[in-house]
């Protein structure tokens, strides 16, 4: 497409302000699609609106103009006949698609995240998160200990994360000379539980709060891998266990403030022997902001780490470098992935003009993960980019 069609193709400035002021209206819409379940139904086949309302009990004319915005966005196709289908985006909202993001659109639909970003100028202003104000909380998790039905929303979500997040990574990372992964803060274990199913000679350790580290026990029995990997209990910030030959922190690091983060990492340093290496599965935000998807889902996630965490955030390459240092630890590799290459390119106009169902592939970093990329970037679809795996993960090793 040349440089003149694509400027053709772009909106005016007025409109793209006015799209992303109303955006909350679409990810309502797409919320109250999964609550209704439109996805499951159309997932058996075309229906027309009064089909819909009388199966879901709803008002079939609201039903009607629901479907009509829907398909506006392309969640679900106007087939002209007075019949609607599902489109590639609307079937990723099933809850049996493969890869499907149902769980998450749930999390960021849920009353807590609205109430949350309600909140956000409040957090500007003050410097504290959304739970403290409005709840007088520390974060988020105080939260869920004490509101089960959220808390439930939540762990499905972060288990459909972990669940891409574990795929990835054990396609793109190479495990050669790897003999046990020490995985800390590994919540249920479907990541570890992905890597050590897909690398039959690797062992694990789970390490997690004990009555996490208890749940993840029967997780792993059920993935068939309790025979290589223990569940250990207990607190990252004192001490987490040795033996490891690669320590993973997937989604950890980002849930604290400096200070708390560079305790764990201590910690990690401290039980590890000196050819040992760290792993950290999270977002890498840029130095400089640009309007691409990738940073967007970085940003997005960030400002989510704001109103919801004590003091998490995303972190800069640079951040992260002053981070590992002071815990001993030196970066030696950040891995990126799903930067904007030109099949990204291409997908994204696909996607645009309806042409979608092609997937984007990532740049990686290194001949192992070139030869993988085709297949551990295939999440990196525009409803996926929010929670799309990990933008980059740094590998570290002791610094002394
Ligand atoms: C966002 S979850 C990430 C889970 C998993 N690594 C993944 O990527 O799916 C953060 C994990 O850190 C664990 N955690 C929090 N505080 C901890 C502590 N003091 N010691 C050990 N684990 C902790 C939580 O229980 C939770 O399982």
């Amino acid at each position: 497409m040349s440089d003149q069609s694509n400027h053709q193709a772009r909106p005016p400035p007025t409109a793209i302000a006015a799209r992303l002021a109303m955006a909350y209206i679409a990810s309502q819409a797409v919320n109250v699609a999964i609550k209704l379940g439109l996805a499951d139904l159309l997932g058996k086949g075309a229906m027309t609106s009064g089909e819909i309302a009388q199966a879901t009990g709803t008002q079939a004319d609201m039903m009607h103009r629901l479907l009509r915005g829907l398909a506006a966005f392309d969640v679900v196709k106007d087939l002209g006949s007075g019949k609607f289908e599902l489109t590639p985006v609307g079937d990723c909202l099933r809850a049996d698609a493969p890869n499907s993001v149902r769980s998450l659109v749930r999390m960021v639909g849920s009353e807590n995240w609205w109430q949350a970003f309600a909140s956000l100028d409040e957090c500007i202003k003050t410097g504290q998160n959304a739970y403290r104000i409005l709840h007088g909380l520390e974060s988020s998790f105080a939260y869920y200990e004490k509101h089960p039905d959220a808390a439930r929303i939540f762990d499905d979500a972060m288990s459909a994360n972990s669940a891409l997040v574990g795929a990835i990574a054990a396609q793109a990372y190479d495990f050669a000379g790897i003999g046990r992964v020490v995985d800390v803060g590994g919540g249920q274990g479907k990541v570890l539980a992905s890597i050590l199913k897909a690398h039959p000679n690797l062992r694990g350790t789970l390490f997690d709060l004990p009555r996490v580290a208890e749940g993840a026990s029967a997780f792993l029995a059920k993935e068939g891998v309790a025979d290589r990997c223990e569940a250990l209990g207990g607190d990252m910030f004192v001490s987490v266990p040795g033996g490891g030959d690669l320590y993973l922190l997937s989604h950890v690091i980002h849930d604290w403030d400096d200070q708390h983060a560079t305790k764990a990492l201590q910690a990690c340093r401290r039980a590890m022997v000196p050819t040992a290496k760290l792993l950290i599965l999270d977002r890498v935000m840029p130095e400089r902001i640009e309007p691409n998807p990738m940073t967007q889902g970085n940003v997005l996630l960030d400002l989510r780490m704001m109103v919801g965490t004590a003091g998490g955030r995303e972190r800069t390459t640079a951040e992260f470098e002053t981070l590992l240092s002071d815990a001993g630890l030196r970066l030696s590799r950040v891995i990126r992935r799903g930067r904007r290459s030109a099949s990204w390119k291409r997908y994204r106009r696909n996607a645009c003009s309806g042409r979608m169902r092609t997937t984007a592939a990532g740049d990686a970093a290194a001949p192992h993960q070139a030869q993988k990329r085709g297949r551990a970037s295939s999440f990196c679809q525009p409803l996926c980019a929010f929670f799309q795996a990990c933008a980059a993960w740094a590998l570290c090793q002791p610094s002394t």
